[in-house]
């Protein structure tokens, strides 16, 4: 397969667990003011779990799987300071997906660890990752 072809398979699948990444807490924010046991918590409960297990968790594994997969056809990129402070970001957007998998087995659970405040804040660390990532990835800055 061609560069190209990978490269635009990459961004799809990005587009995909960012998508996620931004709406999974928007719904926590929701479920968390919502009446334990009520039809609609139950409701968040299937919202969130599908979205966790049936797009983020599989874009997430596309993500790496096409992004290693140019590093392996592209090895100096990882001599490049900008792609160096994208991994590390995408570390970081692997951290979120983490601690929202958690937290969505918690709301499951009728767990409430955190006010909907919290999940609010929470809700802007991928937006931030994503900015750094995308500017890094496209912007390519020169930093030597
Ligand atoms: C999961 C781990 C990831 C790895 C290993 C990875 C690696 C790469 C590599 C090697 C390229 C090609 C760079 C080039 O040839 O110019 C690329 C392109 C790109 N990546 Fe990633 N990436 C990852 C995650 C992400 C994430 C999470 C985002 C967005 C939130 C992202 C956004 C992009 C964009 C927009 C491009 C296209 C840049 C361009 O062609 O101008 N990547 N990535």
């Amino acid at each position: 397969m061609s560069y190209e072809i990978i490269k635009a398979l990459h961004i799809i699948s990005v587009i995909a667990w960012m998508a996620g990444l931004l709406y999974l807490p928007r719904l926590f924010v929701y479920h968390a003011d919502t009446p334990l046991g009520s039809v609609q918590a139950e409701t968040f409960k299937v919202m969130e779990r599908r979205l966790l297990k049936a797009i983020m968790t599989p874009a997430m594994i596309t993500s790496f799987i096409f992004g290693i997969w140019m590093l392996v056809l592209a090895p100096t990129l990882l001599t490049e300071i900008w792609m160096i402070i994208k991994i590390v970001c995408v570390f970081g957007l692997a951290g979120c997906h983490g601690l929202f998998s958690r937290m969505r087995r918690d709301l499951e659970n009728d767990k409430l660890p955190y006010s909907s405040k919290v999940y609010r804040i929470w809700n802007e660390a991928p937006t931030l990752l994503m900015i750094i990532i995308v500017v890094m990835a496209v912007v390519k800055p020169d930093f030597t």
